[in-house]
């Protein structure tokens, strides 16, 4: 990974929702009950890089008090608005990045998550979140990374691997479509796509059991190309 974070942050500053594969409620409803199960309980919640808080607002019928963070005003303003809508009133909104987020919250948390966004993140963030998550963290909490794009699997489906149409054709039109998009962001110092950078499990294990923590690793149902990692 070599593009650094002000690149994502330049990149999220106008934008209005999280990438999801469909932002149609039923399908985010979905999603959030899928997450729900991994975190699996407690009464307090940070989510980092909560975006427009498409699954904070469904975490909110689930835990007493919340918190979401996040570096993009507009993303923000976003949540706020649903919040809003959904008289969602357990909610604390704050603007922060994966740095300055530990000097603005005021209490410890049990279930720290971020989904869909380490990826945003260098190993050595990385490490530094896990390090910062865990003085925050309450006895028996955990920490849980959704949907981190799998090195081994995003490739193949890139190449269209999973999707219906998989003749030869298909997979060199794909090819050379991302080769393509990739010269021309290298070339424009932009990020290709919102999808970030994928992180081998086994280094993110690592990292986890360097703080402590055990890490089980599950394949994401939603996304046929990402994991989650939970921290705990
Ligand atoms: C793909 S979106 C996902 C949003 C949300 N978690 C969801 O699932 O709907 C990623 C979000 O992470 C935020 N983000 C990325 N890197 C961040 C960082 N270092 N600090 C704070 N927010 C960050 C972006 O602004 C964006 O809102």
């Amino acid at each position: 990974m070599s593009k650094s974070k002000n690149v994502w942050e330049e990149f999220f500053a106008d934008k209005k929702c999280g990438g999801h594969r469909s932002s149609a409620e039923e399908f985010l409803s979905k999603e959030a009950r899928e997450k729900l199960y991994h975190l699996n309980g407690g009464k307090t919640l940070l989510d980092f890089g909560c975006g427009a808080g498409e699954l904070l607002v469904y975490y909110a019928k689930e835990y007493e008090k919340l918190a979401g963070a996040d570096f993009s005003a507009s993303m923000l303003e976003e949540a706020r608005k649903r919040a809003l809508e959904r008289k969602c009133e357990n909610i604390t909104l704050i603007l922060a990045d994966d740095k300055t987020i530990w000097d603005k919250v005021d209490s410890s948390f049990d279930r720290i998550t971020a989904a869909g966004v380490i990826q945003y993140l260098t190993y050595e963030e990385i490490d530094n979140f896990i390090a910062n998550a865990s003085r925050h963290l309450n006895k028996g909490g955990k920490i849980v990374f959704f949907d981190i794009l799998d090195p081994r699997l995003y490739p193949l489906w890139k190449m269209g691997l999973f999707s219906r149409k998989t003749g030869l054709w298909n997979i060199l039109l794909k090819t050379g479509y991302e080769i393509c998009a990739t010269a021309s962001a290298v070339l424009k110092n932009r990020p290709k796509d919102i999808l970030g950078y994928s992180h081998n499990p086994l280094k993110i294990e690592k990292i986890a059991n360097k703080h402590g923590f055990d890490m089980e690793y599950v394949q994401s149902m939603y996304y046929e190309y990402k994991y989650h990692a939970i921290l705990s």
